[in-house]
């Protein structure tokens, strides 16, 4: 079974064959958006979500979606078959098209539809049981966040800083309040609280994140969203990251000194069984 067919502008082909034109606005200005989709056993996970996400990233930029959500939903599992099923990771974009070189949004373009699936790499049994480094940084990026649009400079130049300083994330503060990390949502425990942002223009709204509010909940944790002051993040008892590729992940040091007592707390535990019962029940459910 092949194990790089892409998807692109309605063709499946081995990704070497995948091109697009230079004046792709996607390739000129990072004019375009995406999705990232975790695929269990075959089984897509929260894709109405994601798809309802993929949506508002194209109305907020004014792209019109090329496709309805049960096309997406076919399209993702053809391209899983074809890449061998089992767990994989679905990566979407769309970009506005191509067009000679304007800033202004030219009229009439036919979107670029590009579809590529890898190796679901979920955390090591080592990052999970451990935790994981994390450093600090103001956000610099701008005030659209919550739009997952592919430029990403901003978040590449923070998630750089991140591994120069050999941690797997980082956490980033606007005006001294948390934001999120550079490819995940953050929350922090403190008192036996879960706190975490709201969904504003600030983050992306993480379908890991909707997923771990109901987790916390269920296993009786109570939640509060709302603004998260720097100095809840840096005296809190529990740190964790999450997203559709990390899952939730404790991360047990902030700028080199211990978070709590250093390692996976008891709140994230709770949270982490939680996340593992669900994606079971997903799995046999779709079975
Ligand atoms: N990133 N915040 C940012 C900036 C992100 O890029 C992501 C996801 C998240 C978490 O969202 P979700 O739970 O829906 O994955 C939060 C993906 C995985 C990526 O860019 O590869």
């Amino acid at each position: 079974m092949a194990s790089d067919i892409v998807y692109l502008n309605g063709d499946y082909l081995p990704m070497s064959e995948a091109k697009v034109p230079v004046l792709d606005r996607g390739f000129i200005f990072g004019d375009g958006v995406y999705e990232v989709v975790p695929v269990y056993g075959g089984v897509p996970f929260r894709m109405a979500e994601h798809f309802r996400r993929f949506q508002h990233s194209m109305d907020a930029i004014r792209i019109p979606n090329p496709h309805t959500d049960a096309e997406w939903s076919k399209l993702t599992h053809d391209l899983v078959a074809r890449n061998g099923g089992g767990d994989q990771s679905v990566y979407y974009q769309v970009t506005r098209g191509v067009a000679k070189r304007d800033h202004a949004f030219p009229a009439g373009l036919k979107p670029t539809v590009f579809m590529m699936t890898g190796p679901l790499k979920v955390p090591s049994r080592e990052q999970v049981e451990q935790g994981v480094s994390v450093i600090s940084m103001t956000d610099f990026r701008w005030f659209k966040c919550d739009i997952k649009s592919t430029s990403l400079l901003g978040n590449c130049i923070a998630k750089q800083a991140a591994v120069e300083a050999g941690a797997a994330e980082v956490v980033m503060f606007r005006d001294g309040y948390l934001t999120e990390a550079s490819s995940s949502n953050v929350f922090a425990v403190k008192n036996g609280i879960v706190l975490v942002p709201p969904k504003t223009h600030l983050i992306l709204p993480g379908i890991t994140y909707d997923v771990v509010i109901d987790l916390a909940r269920n296993a009786g944790l109570p939640v509060e969203v709302r603004e998260v002051h720097e100095s809840e993040v840096k005296t809190a008892d529990e740190l964790w990251i999450t997203s559709s590729t990390k899952e939730v992940l404790a991360a047990t040091t902030l700028d080199g000194r211990p978070v709590g007592n250093g390692k996976p707390g008891p709140a994230f535990k709770r949270v982490l069984q939680g996340y593992q019962d669900y994606k079971r029940e997903l799995q046999l459910r779709a079975a």
